[in-house]
C-alpha cells in the first residue's frame, strides 16, 4: 500500500469510530415519569440504582480492568493507571484499596481521601484519569446512572421515595435507598407536579466535567479572596427579581463546586491552601454527606472528595494544633515521586513524545535513563549504612544486582527511608532542562552528555534554589555520570567494536563454563580444534576473571557459584547465557573488550590514522548507529567520550 492509501485507510477507520462514538452516545439516552423510572428501569437490576459515589467509582475501576485489561498486574483498579503512571505502584494500591474498603462500607468512605506528593508527581494525572474514566463509564449499560431532570444536582430519582415507604421499598427490591432531594427539586415537585413524585421526570445523565455533572474541580485562585460561595452558591439576584422570593431555591444559585460533582467526584487541588472555612464544610459533607447552606434545611450530598497537596503546605498545616482533629477526618495518601529510574525514564518518554519541541530530535539511548538516574539521586536520602551510597540504592531500586544485597534487604533499606521520592527533581523539571535546550540551540540530536548540561543549565539559572542544594544537585550530576553514563556509553562501544558481540561473548562464556567445569571435576578437556587431549586451561579463567578482581582464594567459590547458576538454567530448560549472571557478564565483556581496544587507541592518536584503521572506526561508528540507537552524531561523540575514558584509565 502507498503512504497515501495508508493515510486514507486510517482516517477513514478513524471515521468509523466517530460514527461508532456518536451511534452509541445517542442511542442511549432515556426520559420518563418517575413511575416508568421504577418500572422499566429499577426493577431489572435495583442495586445499580442505589449505589453511592464511592460504589459508583469502585465499580467503575472494576468495568475498566475487565474492558480493557492490556496492561497492569491483573488487581482490579490499577489497569486505569497503567498507561499513564509508571513507578508509583504502592500509591496507586492504596487509592484502589481506599475504594474498595469504602464501596465494602468501611468508615474510609465518610474521610476525605487527601493525595500528599511533590510537585508534579502525577496527582493531577491520576485524579484525571479517574474523572475521565467515569465519564466513560456513565455511557455504558453498566455505569447507566439517571437522575430528577433538571436539578442542579442530579440527585437519585429514588430521593423522591417518601422516608415512610422506604422500608416497604427495601423488602421489594431488596436495596436500601439514601439521600433526599434537593431544595430544588422538592419546591418544582410542588409546583409543578402538586407533589405527585411519581409524574416527576426522570432523564438518563451522562457524568461530563465540561457539563458540570458528576465531576468537580476547585482550584483556589487566590485564597485570601476565595468565597465559600465559589462551593455552595449564592443567591441568584437577576433571579430574585424574575420569582419574587429570595428564599426559593429557584432564586439560588446551584452552581458551586459541590454541586456540580454531585453523583461523582469532586477533585479539590492544594485544599490546604483554602480557609479553614472550606475544609471544615468539606469534611463535613464527607462525613455526613450534607452541606448547610444558610437559608436552606440541610442539603443532602453524596459526592466521593479527592483532594491533594504538596508536602510544604502539609507540613505548615500539621504545625497548627488545631488541624489534628482534621487530620483525623483525612485518609492520607503519599503519592511520591518513582524511585526506579527506568520508570522515571519512561515518564520522559510519554511526555517527550508529546511535545512538539522533541519532534524530530534525536536523543542518544541513554539520554532519558541518566537523566532518570539524576532525578533519582536526587530523591534519595544518604543512607546510615556505611558503603551504600546514592548510587548503589539507584540501582537496587532499579532491581539490579549489587555485591552484598539481597531483595529482602532492599526492602528493609526502603522501609528506612520512608520519605523518599517526597523531593528532589520532577520530570517536569528534567523535560523543561531539556527542550530549553533544544529550543536555544536549534539542536536535531543531543547526546547523553548534552543533557546533563542542560539540566546543570537550569540548575544554576534557577533562582529560588538556595546554592547548597545547586551544589548538591551539580555533584549528583557527576555522580550520575561516573556511576552510570560511563558503564553504558562504554559497554556500548565495545560492543560495537565487533561485527557480532553477543555470539562472541555467548562463545567465550561457553568455552569458560566448559573450562570451569572441567577444572572441578579434575578432568581434562578436548581441544574442539586441535583434538588434543589437555588439562583446564588455568591461565584463561584467571584472565576473566581478574577482571572483576575475583582474587586467588575466591576463585573457588565464584567457580563453585557460576557452576551452580548454570545448573539451575540447565534444569529449567533454559540456556546460560550472559544475562543469567551479571558479574560474569562484567567480565567476559572486559575481557573482549581488552582484545580489541587497541582500534579505540586509533580514535585518539594524534596522528592520521591510515586507511585500515580509519576503517575499522567507521565500522564501530556504523554499527552504533545500526544496532545501538545512536545517530552520526552522538555516535561519534560516544567513541570520542570513550576514548578519553580511556586514555584515562
Ligand atoms: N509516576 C508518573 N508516571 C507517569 N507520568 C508521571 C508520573 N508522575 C508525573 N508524571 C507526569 O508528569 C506531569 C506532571 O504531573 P501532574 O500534573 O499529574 O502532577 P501533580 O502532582 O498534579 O503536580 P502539581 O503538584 O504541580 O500540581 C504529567 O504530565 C504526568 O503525566
Ligand atoms: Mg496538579
Amino acid at each position: 500500500m502507498t503512504d497515501e492509501g495508508a493515510g486514507n485507510g486510517k482516517k477513514g477507520r478513524f471515521l468509523d469510530s466517530l460514527t461508532e462514538y456518536a451511534r452509541d452516545h445517542r442511542a442511549q439516552h432515556w426520559k420518563g415519569t418517575f413511575s416508568q423510572f421504577l418500572d422499566e428501569i429499577v426493577s431489572r437490576e435495583p442495586r445499580r440504582f442505589t449505589r453511592n459515589s464511592h460504589e459508583y467509582i469502585w465499580d467503575m475501576f472494576r468495568w475498566y480492568s475487565d474492558q480493557k485489561r492490556v496492561e497492569g498486574d491483573g488487581s482490579a483498579g490499577k489497569d486505569l493507571f497503567a498507561h499513564e503512571l509508571y513507578g508509583v505502584d504502592s500509591a496507586l494500591d492504596r487509592v484502589v484499596e481506599y475504594f474498595k474498603a469504602a464501596s465494602a462500607g468501611s468508615d474510609v468512605g465518610r474521610r476525605l481521601l487527601l493525595l500528599l506528593g511533590p510537585p508534579s508527581g502525577g496527582k493531577s494525572t491520576l485524579v484525571i484519569l479517574v474523572k475521565r474514566a467515569l465519564e466513560e463509564y456513565s455511557h455504558t449499560d453498566e455505569g447507566a446512572i439517571y437522575a430528577l431532570e433538571g436539578s442542579p444536582l442530579h440527585e437519585s430519582p429514588l430521593a423522591l421515595i417518601p422516608a415512610s415507604l422506604r422500608g416497604e421499598f427495601r423488602e421489594t427490591y431488596n436495596v436500601e435507598i439514601s439521600g433526599e432531594p434537593s431544595p430544588h427539586s422538592r419546591a418544582r415537585l410542588e409546583d409543578e407536579f402538586e407533589g405527585d413524585f411519581l409524574h416527576f421526570p426522570v432523564e438518563r445523565i451522562f457524568l461530563s466535567e465540561a457539563s458540570r455533572v458528576g465531576v468537580g474541580t476547585y482550584a483556589p485562585h487566590d485564597p485570601s479572596t476565595a468565597d465559600i460561595a465559589d462551593l455552595v452558591g449564592s443567591v441568584d439576584l437577576s433571579r430574585v427579581a424574575e420569582i419574587g422570593d429570595e428564599g426559593d431555591p429557584r432564586a439560588w444559585s446551584w452552581s458551586g463546586a459541590v454541586y456540580a460533582a454531585s453523583r461523582g467526584v469532586l477533585e479539590m487541588i492544594e485544599i490546604l491552601k483554602v480557609k479553614r472555612e472550606f475544609l471544615y464544610l468539606l469534611l463535613t459533607l464527607t462525613q455526613e454527606k450534607n452541606v448547610k447552606v444558610s437559608r436552606f434545611p440541610l442539603i443532602y450530598l453524596d459526592e466521593t472528595i479527592i483532594a491533594h497537596t504538596n508536602l510544604a503546605e502539609f507540613q505548615r498545616f500539621l504545625q497548627e494544633k488545631e488541624n489534628e482533629a482534621l487530620l483525623d477526618r483525612m485518609v492520607i495518601i503519599k503519592v511520591p515521586y518513582t524511585l526506579g529510574y527506568a520508570d522515571e525514564a519512561r515518564i520522559y518518554k510519554k511526555l517527550v513524545s508529546r511535545a512538539t519541541a522533541f519532534q524530530d530530535v534525536h536523543l542518544d539511548p541513554h539520554a532519558l535513563r541518566l537523566a532518570a538516574v539524576f532525578a533519582i539521586l536526587t530523591r534519595l536520602g544518604d543512607s546510615e549504612r556505611e558503603d551504600l551510597d546514592r548510587s548503589k540504592k539507584v540501582r537496587l531500586y532499579a532491581g539490579e544486582d549489587v555485591e552484598g544485597y539481597s531483595e529482602s534487604e532492599v526492602e528493609r533499606i526502603r522501609t528506612e527511608s520512608p520519605d523518599e521520592g517526597m523531593t528532589g527533581v520532577s520530570p517536569r523539571f528534567v523535560i523543561n532542562a531539556i527542550s530549553n535546550a533544544i529550543t536555544r540551540s536549534e539542536a536535531r540530536s543531543l547526546t547523553s552528555m548534552e543533557v546533563l548540561l542542560a539540566l546543570k543549565d537550569s540548575i544554576d539559572s534557577d533562582a529560588r534554589m538556595e546554592s547548597r542544594q545547586k551544589q548538591q544537585w551539580i555533584d549528583l550530576l557527576v555522580v550520575a555520570r561516573k556511576d552510570f553514563y560511563n558503564r553504558w556509553v562504554k559497554e556500548d562501544v565495545h560492543k560495537a567494536l565487533f561485527a557480532s558481540f553477543e555470539e562472541e561473548a555467548q562463545e567465550l562464556l561457553d568455552k569458560y563454563l566448559d573450562e570451569v567445569e572441567a577444572m572441578l571435576d579434575q578432568r581434562e578437556v578436548e581441544d574442539p580444534i586441535t583434538g588434543e587431549i589437555r588439562p583446564p586451561d588455568e591461565r584463561f579463567l584467571r584472565s576473566v576473571e581478574e577482571k572483576i578482581r575475583i582474587s586467588d582464594s575466591g576463585k573457588h567459590s565464584f567457580r563453585q557459584e557460576v557452576v551452580r547458576k548454570a545448573m539451575v538454567a540447565f534444569k529449567a530448560g533454559e540456556k546460560f547465557t550472559l544475562d543469567s549472571h551479571s558479574r560474569l557478564h562484567e567480565a567476559i565483556e572486559q575481557y573482549l573488550f581488552e582484545e580489541r581496544r587497541d582500534v579505540l587507541r586509533l580514535v585518539g592518536s594524534a596522528a592520521r590514522p591510515d586507511e585500515e584503521a580509519q576503517q575499522k572506526i567507521s565500522a564501530v561508528q556504523e554499527r552504533l548507529v545500526l544496532e545501538y540507537g545512536y545517530d552520526v552524531h552522538s555516535a561519534r561523540e560516544a567513541l570520542n567520550y570513550v576514548t578519553t575514558l580511556l586514555s584515562q584509565e
